[in-house]
């Protein structure tokens, strides 16, 4: 089923042609949700940037795509206001129909793409004896969203944990731990992230100051990468402890995700380097190995350059990158790659995307995109820290999450005088806590930094999890009140919209579609979330206009009918940005 707005495109575009011509077949007709709900239900500005070209006032060319309209199915007489514009508003019988069909359809009528893509969401991807931080909280949480909305439209959809196994940092370990904790490196479990992290740090200090330490550790990167037995299984080891903590938190949070981290494009990394050289891009730099990029400068404004080796002969992030690039378009036929990283990455992957073109390694064909994301802030503004200046451990942040969601049902709980069990306690607090952090972070433009608060993510009212969780939860509560199975409802009844709430409400939920594309396209979470907080407004609206269970037939079966929808549009948009909804809380 074309959602709305598709269906509004297409019939512009053809009387757009059937109006002026063949050679307007390629316009994009301009349709959309109309800024003002005065003025109707969508509306198409297309009238008057074609102005200039047909020679003619906008008005004038707004009255010749109408009298070719074919829309007399879907809505009233098209309308012309202002410099141009065209309204359209929906002729309810026709709202009636669609949601008759969707109320039929556990896809809610949003079909899958007719080509799918083979899509690589590249995310999350914390480092290895590194803790995981909120930057990649940020990334785990958006990247997950964006798989989850491609893959419900139908694409192959790759999820890829590029963690960082690989690099200078594991000689430097593995040195510091032959002296302080041999036994770290052949007996698992000795260790866990905590330690790892603290002795990095120490490990790191040793590095920058002891000379002779810097070269024992730089023989065992040489080691490492030689494929030495005993530096792989220490490497291995210290990956296992890491991994473990790390599947905590994804475990928390429901993530599904593959790891292929820097470690396995190692055995490219030669290639890579070798293919640059071949095309005559490769240039010398005190010894390394770069390519010099365009509109890349520094101060002084000379191009800066993209080093792929070292001097010492090791390889860099970008190398691996560009191999991991070669072998997601080759092996893995991707036809869209998309990284989610934090913003400070930007320039590293346009450097990469690049040189990848250049080389002829990323054809035009192939779609790659960087889905950058700003900052997590405490509420003081400032980066996000424990009190002590230290950076917050993931595990800490979703626990006190989940406590705060607790503490504030349980005081719920005692105002209203409720019992509830330690297990619907427990449940409730879990996902609610959870879900306000995923909420939070999804419901800002990812592009801006956002600031971290309990007391907002967790407030029942405004746009949070709890509140729209909440709108899920009131239509529940009215089937059991009434003892309505909604899966019995039926498709024969008719569904009435006489209501203004009704009317409004209905428009909305036909909207899910659009904004489902949108998502795909503009891979913008926020849309979605603000969809399903206007949807829960306009619900509660409808709830406090419309009597429904109290009310007589026909429009007491309408009315749950609409609730159910809402109810389901709700969980569906939820569960695409990673969110279970509770049936009571
Ligand atoms: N490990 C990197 C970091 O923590 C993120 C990796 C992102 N993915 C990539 N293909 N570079 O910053």
């Amino acid at each position: 089923m074309n959602s709305l707005l598709e269906q509004l495109k297409i019939s512009v575009s053809q009387a757009l042609v059937a109006a002026f011509g063949e050679e307007l077949a390629n316009v994009d007709p301009l349709v959309a949700v109309a800024s003002n709900p005065k003025f109707g239900d969508y509306q198409s500005n297309v009238a008057l940037p074609l102005a200039k070209q047909l020679k003619l006032a906008p008005r004038a060319i707004a009255e010749k795509i109408i009298a070719k309209l074919e829309v007399d199915q879907i809505c009233q007489k098209p309308e012309i206001a202002g410099a141009g514009f065209i309204n359209f508003t929906i002729k309810p019988d026709y709202l009636v129909t669609q949601l008759s069909l969707i109320q039929a359809d556990q896809r809610l009528g949003i079909e899958p793409v007719p080509s799918p893509q083979k899509v690589i969401v590249d995310f999350s991807s914390p480092n290895i004896a590194k803790e995981m931080h909120v930057g990649h909280l940020r990334s785990t949480i958006i990247g997950d969203a964006i798989a989850n909305v491609l893959e419900f439209r139908g694409h192959d959809v790759l999820r890829l944990n590029h963690v960082g196994d690989w690099g200078t940092q594991f000689g430097m370990l593995i040195a510091y731990l032959k002296e302080a904790y041999p036994e770290a490196l052949t007996t698992a479990d000795v260790l866990d992230l905590g330690d790892l992290v603290s002795l990095y740090k120490k490990a790191k200090i040793r590095f920058d100051q002891d000379e002779e330490f810097k070269e024992t550790a730089r023989n065992e990167v040489v080691k490492l990468q030689a494929g030495n037995s005993e530096s792989r299984h220490a490497w291995q080891l210290l990956c296992e402890q890491s991994r473990r903590e790390f599947q905590v938190i994804y475990d928390l949070l429901d993530i599904k995700i593959t790891e292929r981290g820097e470690s396995f494009y190692n055995p490219f990394l030669a290639d890579i380097v070798a293919e640059l050289d071949q095309q005559g891009l490769l240039q010398e730099d005190a010894g390394a190995k770069c390519i010099f990029l365009e509109g890349f400068t520094n101060k002084a404004g000379e191009p800066l350059p993209l080093i792929v080796q070292k001097s010492d002969g090791g390889y860099n992030y970008a190398t691996t990158d560009l191999a991991a690039l070669k072998y997601r378009i080759e092996q893995d036929n991707a036809e869209r790659i998309i990284y989610v990283t934090d913003v400070g990455q930007s320039n590293h992957f346009a450097a990469v995307f690049q040189v990848a073109k250049k080389a002829g390694i990323l054809p035009e064909k192939v779609e790659v995109v960087h889905v950058p994301f700003g900052l997590v802030l405490g509420e003081d503004g400032k980066k996000l820290k424990t009190r002590s200046g230290e950076t917050i451990k993931l595990k800490e942040l979703l626990d006190e999450a989940i406590i705060q969601a607790r503490n504030d049902l349980e005081s719920r709980l005692q105002e209203e005088g409720r019992e509830e069990t330690e297990e619907f306690i427990n449940q409730v607090a879990q996902t609610v806590g959870i879900s306000a952090v995923k909420y939070a972070d999804l419901s800002q433009n990812r592009t801006t930094d956002y600031k971290f608060s309990y007391s907002k993510m967790l407030a029942l009212q405004g746009n949070t999890a709890p509140y729209l969780l909440y709108a899920y939860v009131r239509v529940q509560g009215i089937s059991r009140k009434g003892e309505i199975d909604f899966e019995k409802l039926g498709t024969h009844t008719k569904i009435v919209l006489a209501e203004s709430t009704e009317l409004i409400l209905a428009k909305h939920i036909l909207q899910l579609g659009e904004i489902i594309q949108e998502v795909e396209r503009e891979l913008l979470p926020n849309r979605l979330c603000l969809y399903i907080y206007e949807l829960s407004q306009k619900f509660n609206q409808f709830y406090e206009s419309c009597p429904i269970l109290q009310v007589e037939e026909p429009s007491r079966t309408s009315r749950l009918i609409l609730a159910d929808l809402t109810a389901r549009t709700i969980k569906l948009g939820l569960s695409l940005l990673g969110i279970s909804v509770v049936e009571r809380m």
